[in-house]
């Protein structure tokens, strides 16, 4: 492959010059850690089994926690993989960033390399030195490295060892690494289990990449939080399992774990300045013009583009979230997922979709990533039916929801502490479905913060009432000699057709008669 810089990657818009696909980049990833006597390993589920610390798998080391607690023994010392990752909520949740900016993401994969009890710094530091800049011929001068500080309070010295090995193994100039503290170089999948400090190797994409240009005081570097400095490799050296009082215990062995975004990897190698715009998300947003009747042009700050983002970002993670599982619902992973399809639906009305549409981006998915996960291919149908009605549902309350929400906002407006108040967020929620980040979301682009306060009590009331509802209810459903309990289901949607067979009053069952205004009955449905 002819050596091209990263800056001259950005100018192969053209297609004159060769261009890896996202499918090149993660066989070529796989490939090059095979030579190095790497077995490859699936990507686990997303819904991490048997782990209840985490709702969804956030790295790629989450289907190897055991190996690193010494309670389950590897199969392979080396192995290499494709991890798909959702970080949307949790120690590592992104969510909030996705359409803002370029490169963060809820679903995104994450290639790695792992030791378990093998080889350690010295070759993972070399390794992902020489597959960067010589297989993939990223020019050496707009990479640099970071190190682990140390942590006074963890009593963890710096990485001194890190910082030699990367002069001593790559070609990296001393000056072009750099040390952070706990914050940006010390890894923890969450605040319980295996844990270590890391070395990080960030590309310069150039003073034009900068996406904080208007930020006052912003000075573009290593870890400043501008799209200029992008990390592309997180190499983790696991010796540490944290408990559940904060304690650091040293692991049996050590271990290396290391993540590259694919994405990222993509952007860069695709000579494109934002993730969006690679072979992994343009079909995506492609089809998304197509059907809206915009198109997307990059732009950052922008709510058209913004938009394109969020929906593009979002269908991937509904896809893998529900191809392994998670169905919508009102608790736990379940709202998480319904949180992600509503926020999608919302943004969908910036570009005028007022009928479902996320469901007709699936085939798009399955498209670019079914070689590589042949399971969405198999449950293609099924996510676009779950993703459908999800859709129908929120959509029939949601041009109303957006309407009460303006009066609310507009109240806030006008009241010295910008805030929408906790009862307006409330009725948003519970008649009109917006979960509450949705709220804050949208608060947020009108400079409101939202009374989190008031909403949480008025959330516990409704959970009182529903629970005393239930409890009476189980009552008079109990005092019945209706043959119900062995048919019953949990239900998991917010509406449907069905016919009324009758209703319990005081105890017993009619289906003839009729019902006092204002009395309460337990209505009994097909
Ligand atoms: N566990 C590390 C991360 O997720 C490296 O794989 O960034």
């Amino acid at each position: 492959m002819k050596r091209i810089s990263a800056t001259e990657r950005r100018d192969t818009k053209s297609g004159s010059k060769e261009v890896l696909s996202a499918k090149q980049i993660r066989s070529g990833f796989i490939d090059f850690f095979r030579d190095k006597e790497h077995e490859f390993v699936p990507s686990s589920p997303i819904m991490p089994i048997g782990d209840d610390t985490l709702l969804f798998t956030n790295a790629g080391m989450n289907q190897f926690k055991d190996i690193f607690l010494g309670l389950s023994s590897p199969k392979y010392h080396r192995v290499a993989n494709s991890q798909k990752c959702l970080r949307v909520s949790g120690k590592h949740n992104d969510l909030e960033e996705v359409g803002k900016d370029t490169y963060h993401h809820t679903f995104f994969e994450m290639l790695g390399n792992w030791s378990f009890d093998d080889y350690f710094k010295a070759e993972a530091i070399q390794w992902a030195w020489e597959l960067l800049t010589k297989v993939w011929d990223i020019g050496p001068e707009s990479l640099w490295a970071t190190v682990f500080a140390g942590d006074k309070a963890d009593g963890l010295p710096e990485d001194e060892e890190a910082t030699t090995l990367w002069t001593k193994v790559t070609s990296i100039p001393a000056e072009r690494v750099l040390a952070f503290g706990k914050k940006d170089n010390f890894w923890e999948m969450g605040d319980i289990g295996p844990c270590g400090p890391c070395s990080e190797i960030h590309i310069d994409l150039g003073p034009d990449s900068c996406d904080m240009k208007q930020t006052k005081g912003h000075k573009c570097a290593v870890n400043s939080g501008c799209s200029r400095f992008i990390e592309l490799w997180n190499l983790v050296f696991i010796q540490y399992s944290r408990d559940e009082g904060g304690k650091l215990d040293p692991l049996g062995a050590k271990y290396v774990d290391t993540g590259a975004g694919l994405e990222r990897i993509a952007a860069v190698l695709q000579g494109r300045g934002s993730n969006y715009d690679t072979d992994l998300f343009m079909p995506i947003n492609d089809c998304v013009g197509e059907i809206s009747g915009h198109k997307y042009t990059s732009r950052l700050n922008n709510k058209i583009d913004n938009a394109f983002r969020v929906i593009s970002d979002h269908i991937r993670a509904l896809v893998f979230a529900i191809t392994d599982g998670a169905a919508p619902s009102n608790e736990g992973r379940g709202y998480v997922i319904r949180r992600i399809l509503r926020r999608a639906s919302r943004f969908g009305r910036e570009l005028g979709m007022h009928e479902p549409f996320m469901y007709k981006l699936v085939p798009v998915v399955v498209d670019c990533l079914g070689d590589a996960f042949c399971e969405i291919k198999e449950r293609a149908d099924y996510v676009s039916t779950v993703i459908e009605s999800e859709e129908a549902a929120f959509g029939r309350t949601l041009d109303r929801g957006i309407e009460i929400f303006e009066a609310a906002a507009e109240r806030a407006a006008g009241k010295s502490d910008k805030t929408i108040s906790g009862e307006d967020a409330f009725q948003i929620y519970d008649t009109y479905g917006f979960p509450l980040d949705l709220t804050q979301l949208m608060g947020k682009e009108r400079g409101l913060e939202v009374d989190t306060t008031k909403f949480d009590e008025l959330m516990e009331e409704q959970r009182e009432r529903a629970r005393a509802a239930q409890k009476s209810s189980a009552f008079m459903v109990a005092d019945t000699e209706l043959p119900l309990t062995e048919d019953l289901h949990k239900y998991d949607f917010d509406r449907c057709d069905s016919k009324i067979l009758g209703w319990i009053e005081t105890g017993s069952f009619k289906n003839k008669g009729s019902i006092e205004a204002k009395a309460e009955v337990g209505v009994v449905l097909d």
